[in-house]
């Protein structure tokens, strides 16, 4: 298996096109206050005692900064880290040499840590509470356990399904902090923030527009920035104001609370097919012909966050704020429901087409 390479602090990592919007240090990260201040705390403190700073797993939906915090702290620290991620370590070997390189107090981070296989997870149980891992030599009689000792390092893991780790592994992180979705004047801040760096001219209600269609989320707040900018160089004088904004999102189909054409497609078929539910999130995957783990950690959070869905025991249902937004008419008791007011299904209140396919954001 290839290894990433160790890096030093201040070396700008190089995990995605995100790089030159990606805070570097825990202080541009905007929002989560909490977080932060106790973040702030636990660095001050393990520095302050010369001593590793203690296991910490971030959980929370996709693009609320989990690796973006997780990549702070090893320069917040000044130490080494190395990057890897639960579904490169398919077996404890793979895991044993950056446990083995890890120096005093540097970082081994783990990013999609629920991917881990059994064995490995189990693997790092020892690594982590005695920094020692046990290596077999031989076979069947001939075998000898042998006895590794490690530098105290401290392991961050990052994770979308904490729900999904073992509780023996989820325990031995001592610090979790599990990431919320932002508010609108953060996610403001954010594109404010990105439109500096990207040198795109914007107003304050275009950017408090994108804010607000952005799912609370910094990672489409700054694709949705990045899609305007595009638009605006192409079909404007390359300044972002609210008639190029509306146009840019309709036309990328995003609809007025900022869903887009997946969510879109999920409460459609929700209401269509399954008469506004319960469905079972397996069905509504298999309908829709997306993986159920998608839906569950991509598209649901936000829906169940802003109650256009709920979930009950028997499956997910939807509200009738789901049914307003796509201007659907709630079930009678007749049974009869989900007709779309005036308009075909497959085609949203907006008029934004939704053919579920494509995704650009
Ligand atoms: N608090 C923040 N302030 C400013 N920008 C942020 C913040 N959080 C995230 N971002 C931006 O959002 C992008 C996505 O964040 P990040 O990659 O850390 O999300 P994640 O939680 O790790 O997502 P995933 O679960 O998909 O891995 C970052 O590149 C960064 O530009
Ligand atoms: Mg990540």
């Amino acid at each position: 298996m290839a290894r990433e390479p160790i890096l030093k602090p201040d070396e700008p990592e190089n995990l995605d096109d995100d790089r030159d919007l990606r805070p570097q240090r825990m202080g541009e990260m905007v929002g989560q206050r909490e977080v932060f201040e106790r973040l702030q705390i636990a660095v001050d403190a393990a520095q302050k005692r010369n001593d590793p700073l203690g296991h910490m797993l971030f959980d929370g939906p996709p693009g609320l900064g989990k690796t973006t915090f997780a990549m702070c702290i090893p320069r917040e620290l000044g130490v080494p880290v190395q990057l890897t991620s639960g579904a490169a370590l398919s077996a404890p070997k793979d895991l044993v040499p950056y446990l083995t390189n890890a120096s005093e107090r540097s970082v081994v981070f783990i990013d999609e840590i629920h991917r881990l296989p059994k064995a490995v997870e189990e693997y790092l149980y020892t690594a982590m509470e005695d920094f020692r891992i046990d290596i077999v030599h031989g076979e069947g009689t001939n075998a000898r356990t042998l006895n590794l000792w490690l530098k105290p390092f401290t392991l961050i893991g990052a994770t979308t399904r904490a729900g999904m780790l073992s509780a023996p592994l989820r325990d031995r992180f001592v610090i979790r902090e599990h990431l919320d979705f932002y508010t609108v004047e953060e996610l403001q801040t954010i594109v404010e923030r990105a439109a500096r760096i990207l040198k795109v001219k914007i107003d304050r209600v275009s950017a408090s527009e994108i804010a607000r269609r952005s799912r609370g989320t910094p990672r489409v707040a700054n694709n949705l920035l990045r899609w305007v900018r595009d638009y605006a160089i192409s079909r404007a004088d390359g300044e972002i104001t609210m008639a190029v904004t509306t146009a840019a999102l309709k036309m990328a189909g995003v609809d007025d609370l900022g869903l887009g054409k997946q969510e879109r497609r999920y409460l459609e078929t929700l209401i269509t097919v399954f008469g506004g539910g319960p469905a079972g999130v397996e069905a509504l995957a298999h309908t829709i012909n997306t993986a159920p783990d998608t839906l569950s950690d991509e598209v649901e959070p936000y829906l169940l966050r802003t109650a256009l869905v709920v979930r009950t025991p028997r499956g997910r249902v939807a509200t009738s704020k789901s049914y307003q937004h796509l201007k659907m008419s709630m079930p009678t008791a007749e049974g009869v429901g989900g007709q779309p007011g005036g308009r075909k299904p497959g085609e949203s209140a907006d008029g934004v087409e939704s053919d579920g396919q494509s995704r650009l954001f």
